[in-house]
């Protein structure tokens, strides 16, 4: 780059910003804690995007809005900065270089977006089965109801998180729905909420449409609006998983893809997903077992808590043949009796072997 350039370079993890976008009504419904699901957040990465370094060339004080209406995830792009570099090296093509990316269905009028955002409010609904749901205490007052709260306490620096019943007034709750290609309208949705796999998974890509063997399980914030009977749908994160023959007559289900958006993180809502999704696999006869695609290093820490709970939940310490010694002359009943917990919960032999370790670990502290 030419010598005095560098200070039309600027970070385009910095420059890039993403929101959920809720109606006026809705919006204005939220409190507390909850307002965070309308702040905007960063992405992680958008090197897919601009280039291994992560810079976009030719402009000062530049912003790069992408708002999403928070259910039907309806895009709304805006552009702008203090000055453009006028030179013999053009600035970079934001908009062409995004527009690679995104469907070509965004807006980049406010106005429009705005009644988008109102329509779809109501309009929109998860596509697919339902598969599981949860409820949590809304931030904005108190949930009143027979179910006693649980998993209180603060983690991480966050807000405590009560775990309510659904029926429970004030409740908010997440429901989980599973799509695949044939799911009406799910095709289209893919194609607004694959960018955030781009943006927070290292080394993530877009799966291939032709392959059509894709599960997905999508979840949603559900809110009740007050005083009405509207219920509103806010898109929180998704999973997709891809089928491969397991000898000689199943299939071996490999997670490819996890994402929670970030005003989501750290409140569960990722082990919720993922023991939806492990629960489902657990009542299929064809599924052989799970497997994770290069798990990220916080998404392994999310597998294990959940799976060691789970085992625990199960007994699995319990039984006698948990402390037989693999170098004792009952390792071969120990061995068969490892198969059989392996088959009946369909856990892969790796994370089996990761799992059993840190229950030996559990049962020494
Ligand atoms: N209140 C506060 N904190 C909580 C609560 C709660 N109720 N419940 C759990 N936590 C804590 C957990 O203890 C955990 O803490 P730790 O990190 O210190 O162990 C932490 O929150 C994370 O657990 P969850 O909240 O269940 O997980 P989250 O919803 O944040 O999802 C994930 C984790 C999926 C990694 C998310 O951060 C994410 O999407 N990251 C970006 C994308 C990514 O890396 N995806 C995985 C790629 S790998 C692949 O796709 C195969």
């Amino acid at each position: 780059m030419a010598e005095g350039m560098e200070e039309w370079l600027c970070d385009s993890n910095e420059a890039v910003s993403l929101q959920m976008v809720r109606s006026e009504e809705d919006s204005a419904a939220l409190a507390g804690d909850d307002l965070i699901a309308l702040a905007p957040f960063s992405p992680a990465f958008t090197y897919p995007i601009f280039g291994e370094h992560e810079k976009i060339f030719g402009y000062k004080g530049l912003e790069v809005q992408l708002q999403f209406a928070s259910g039907s995830l309806k895009q709304y792009l805006s552009i702008n900065q203090d000055e453009v570099l006028q030179s013999a090296t053009p600035a970079d093509d934001i908009e062409g270089k995004l527009y690679e990316f995104i469907p070509k269905d965004y807006t980049k009028s406010e106005e429009s977006f705005q009644e988008v955002v109102e329509r779809d409010a109501v309009a929109f609904r998860p596509m697919g089965d339902k598969v599981g749901s949860y409820a949590r205490a809304a931030a904005a007052g108190k949930v009143k109801g027979k179910g006693k709260a649980k998993g209180k306490g603060k983690a991480n620096g966050k807000a405590a998180v009560e775990e309510v019943k659904e029926d429970d007034e004030g409740a908010v709750v997440f429901e989980m729905y599973k799509a695949t290609w044939a799911t009406p309208g799910f095709r289209e949705y893919h194609r607004r909420m694959q960018l955030f796999i781009l943006l927070f998974i290292e080394g993530g890509s877009y799966v291939h449409e032709d392959e059509d063997a894709w599960e997905f399980i999508t979840l949603f914030e559900k809110r009740k609006r007050p005083e009405s009977d509207v219920y509103t749908y806010h898109f929180v994160g998704y999973t997709s998983v891809y089928p491969f023959w397991c000898y000689p007559d199943q299939v071996r289900l490999r997670l490819s893809q996890f994402v929670i958006l970030p005003p989501y993180q750290q409140q569960g809502h990722g082990s919720k997903l993922y023991s939806a999704l492990y629960q489902h696999v657990l009542t299929r006869p064809e599924v052989a077992e799970l497997t994770v695609e290069d798990p990220a290093e916080a998404f392994e820490d999310l597998r294990d808590r959940n799976d060691l709970r789970y085992f625990v939940q199960q007994g699995v310490t319990e039984d006698p043949n948990f402390l037989v010694d693999v170098g004792s002359d009952k390792r071969a009943g120990r061995a068969l009796w490892e198969m059989g917990i392996r088959k009946k919960y369909k856990i892969a032999q790796r994370q089996f072997d990761r799992v059993l370790e840190m229950l030996l670990l559990r049962q020494l502290n």
